[in-house]
């Protein structure tokens, strides 16, 4: 029989940490049109360079932005200390001056995140990418890009000495010179040698959702694409998984994108992640001066109303192999061993003559491959459910919800 590898105690406490907050925010953010800005308007690089003159920071409030995510039900933020165009928030300490603290800001705005974090219980994470615009990493010979591998060692270096103990280094950019001589090695054994436990990503990119990158990586990544269900068998290391997202189709902010996600599909994709057991990373792109934008916070919050109510059934629970109907599924608690089912697609009962909703229905729902449970309840309201035992498996009675409310996903506590 093939072996299925099980997850090391950090990243079993990594997929518990189950929902997280993105935050792209750097010297793009005062132009408002994406943090691909400077390449997609190939804006050259002295000019772009100007921009750091006006970079103040001035509405940045880390202890603000740990408690959004709090409020949210967000267990960690990961924070771009470094994106494609060069510019860290961090004090590179003597590497160059193109940071945070040699700029208006004056601060090194990494140091206030981790503090921030963990003063709210949030775990911080850092982004850090490997493409860099500012020392031309995608057309450079390869001996400049050698030197650059060691600036980029040395950068990532300063975050996993200077900032304590982190909960790991979110990597992307490696897609951007396929075939090349990242060092991967050298960069991952540096980093485990002071932060032993810090999970490594190094995002795939969205054109290879799921793939497997090196050995020393924790987590594959599902940009902008719905996870699919884990086949870890014959691995030879667990490895998690996460899918991050934004709330339009920028990461930095797009003043004129108005494509949002609502929290109905912010709650509907969280699901789908907590289905298969993955995290789910959703991002926000702050104002230049560095505030959460007025919708994003509204929505994450209204979002965060449900994952308060579905509290005990999202964190620490894992999926469970068993047949269930369209999108539902089933989860289990690690220590209470309880059971969570996730209903799809319920109606608003007595509402014949009010609002459509199309693809709905309530009625007895069946689950096969499972034993048949003593009880059943709804998490919202308490109601207990109709059990009754078909086949290999039951049927739970899954009402609509009571006139008032949709919850869009409705949990029940299965035992
Ligand atoms: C992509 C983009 C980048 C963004 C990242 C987030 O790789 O290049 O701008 O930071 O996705 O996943």
């Amino acid at each position: 029989m093939t072996q299925i590898p099980t997850p090391a105690p950090y990243l079993d406490r990594f997929e518990s940490l189950a929902y997280g907050l993105f935050v792209h925010w750097g010297l793009y953010s005062q132009v408002g049109q994406g943090e691909w800005y400077k390449k997609w308007h190939n804006v050259p690089m002295e000019s772009y360079r100007e921009l750091v003159k006006d970079f103040t920071a001035e509405a940045f409030n880390a202890q603000a932005l740990a408690q959004f995510a709090k409020r949210c039900g967000m267990k960690y933020i990961c924070l771009t200390t470094r994106h494609h165009d060069g510019f860290s928030l961090y004090d590179t300490r003597g590497l160059n001056t193109y940071d945070a603290p040699h700029s208006p800001a004056g601060r090194d705005l990494i140091s206030e995140f981790v503090v921030a974090c963990r003063s709210e219980g949030i775990v911080p994470f850092f982004y850090h990418t490997t493409l860099d615009w500012s020392r031309d990493t995608e057309t450079c010979d390869d001996a400049a890009f050698a030197k650059y591998i060691d600036y980029l060692v040395a950068s990532v270096e300063i975050l996993c000495t200077q900032y304590g103990e982190i909960g790991g280094l979110w990597f992307d950019g490696n897609w951007s010179r396929p075939g090349a001589d990242w060092q991967e090695d050298r960069l991952y054994r540096m980093i485990r040698t002071h932060q032993p436990e810090a999970i490594i990503v190094n995002n795939s990119s969205i054109n290879a959702l799921g793939a497997k990158g090196h050995p020393m990586l924790d987590v594959i990544t599902y940009e902008q694409g719905r996870p699919e269900p884990m086949d870890r068998s014959g691995m030879s290391k667990y490895v998690a998984a996460e899918m991050c997202q934004t709330m339009n189709l920028h990461w930095g902010i797009g003043s004129r994108d108005f494509m949002y996600k609502s929290p109905a599909e912010v709650i509907t994709d969280l699901a789908a992640c907590r289905r298969v057991g993955a995290n789910y990373l959703l991002n926000i792109g702050p104002t230049a001066g560095g505030r959460i934008p007025p919708y994003e916070q509204a929505c994450l919050e209204r979002a965060g109303d449900w994952v308060k109510l579905m509290e005990s059934a999202l964190y620490d629970t894992r999926p469970v192999a068993c047949g269930c109907e369209g999108r539902d599924f089933i989860l289990r608690h690690k220590e209470t061993g309880k059971l969570y089912y996730f209903a799809h697609d319920l109606p608003i009962t007595n509402n014949d003559h009010k609002t459509k909703e199309a693809g709905s229905h309530e009625g007895p729902r069946r689950i096969t491959g499972l034993d048949v449970p003593s009880s059943a309840r709804w998490l919202d309201t308490g109601e207990e459910m109709d059990i009754t035992p078909e086949g290999d498996g039951f049927q739970l009675d899954c009402k609509g919800y009571p006139y008032g409310s949709n919850l869009v996903v409705r949990v029940a506590e299965i035992q």
